[in-house]
């Protein structure tokens, strides 16, 4: 391990933009691949790009705008970040954190997280949600690996309600509110950036998982262990591989998270409307 990922190094992060804003801001959203435009509405806006912070990672996905967004939404302070870094980009599990442990340096209680996702789930289809209310992390590997901070969090830690319960009960009951249809389900994490094979699938299926993605796990785990109540919500772009014997391919991905960007972003406003 490189650096010591404790709480000292991620204060430097936060005291940078800490400077940048005059409040404390108290929900945190990741904005996925092509899901950024919920950015837009943000008011009162303060931008900081991400290799200006000390001490954070830089993105390097093309559908990732990579800058953090302070401001107002829906009545709320919040941290927005359009882009977020995965495994695949090349970083190390532990590095993963930074996100999260900036947030929770800035105060932040509450987290939504949103990402692209193909269905495992035979009843799900193309632009429908998942509200994500358990995953299995395939890696096994742990963004937490290596020394304990323990006044981030405590060296071993609970998952049962990694995706707080209050929470998937309010965005299920706005679901109503939402012309995509609304699911609960089990997300797999894998780290690409290959998609899943059809035998991966049909494997993860039997396990019990109803959608397959490369992102989110590492955060909500960080999120559990500093106490952050974290909110995570899927947009299902594709079919799983083999799963309607078509290839699943990228541009797909993006032109469905693209057609059903607005739809998600009105309600996405909702819940944080409505979260207290
Ligand atoms: N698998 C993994 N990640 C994804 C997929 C998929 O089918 N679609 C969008 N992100």
């Amino acid at each position: 391990m490189k650096e010591c990922y404790n709480l000292e190094y991620f204060e430097k992060s936060a005291s940078y933009v800490r400077e940048k804003i005059d409040y404390q801001p108290e929900i945190a959203i990741i904005l996925g691949s092509a899901l950024g435009t919920l950015a837009e509405d943000i008011s009162h806006r303060t931008e900081i790009p991400y290799e200006e912070i000390p001490n954070f990672l830089v993105s390097t996905v093309k559908s990732h705008a990579g800058k953090l967004i302070l401001g107002e939404l829906c009545g709320k302070k919040v941290v927005c970040m359009s882009g977020r870094f995965h495994y695949y980009e090349g970083y190390d599990y532990e590095q993963l954190v930074a996100p999260v442990r900036l947030f929770k340096q800035l105060g932040v209680k509450t987290m939504i997280l949103t990402n692209a996702a193909g269905a495992i789930n035979t009843g799900y289809r193309p632009g429908d949600l998942m509200i994500i209310k358990d995953h299995i992390n395939l890696p096994g590997a742990s963004p937490l690996r290596g020394p304990n901070d323990d006044r981030i969090g405590p060296r071993f830690f609970d998952l049962c309600n990694a995706y707080d319960e209050e929470l998937r009960r309010l965005a299920k009951n706005l679901a109503g509110t939402c012309r995509l249809r609304v699911q609960e389900g089990i997300y797999a994490y894998q780290v690409g950036p290959h998609f899943e094979t059809p035998a991966e699938i049909r494997f993860l299926r039997m396990a019990g998982a109803d959608a397959a993605g490369m992102s989110t796990v590492t955060e909500a785990i960080t999120a559990a262990h500093c106490g952050i109540k974290t909110l995570a919500i899927s947009l299902i772009t594709n079919m799983g591989a083999g799963v309607d014997n078509r290839a699943v391919n990228g541009e797909e991905v993006d032109q469905v998270a693209a057609e059903s960007a607005g739809e998600f972003r009105l309600y996405l406003k909702e819940i944080v409307k409505n979260m207290v």
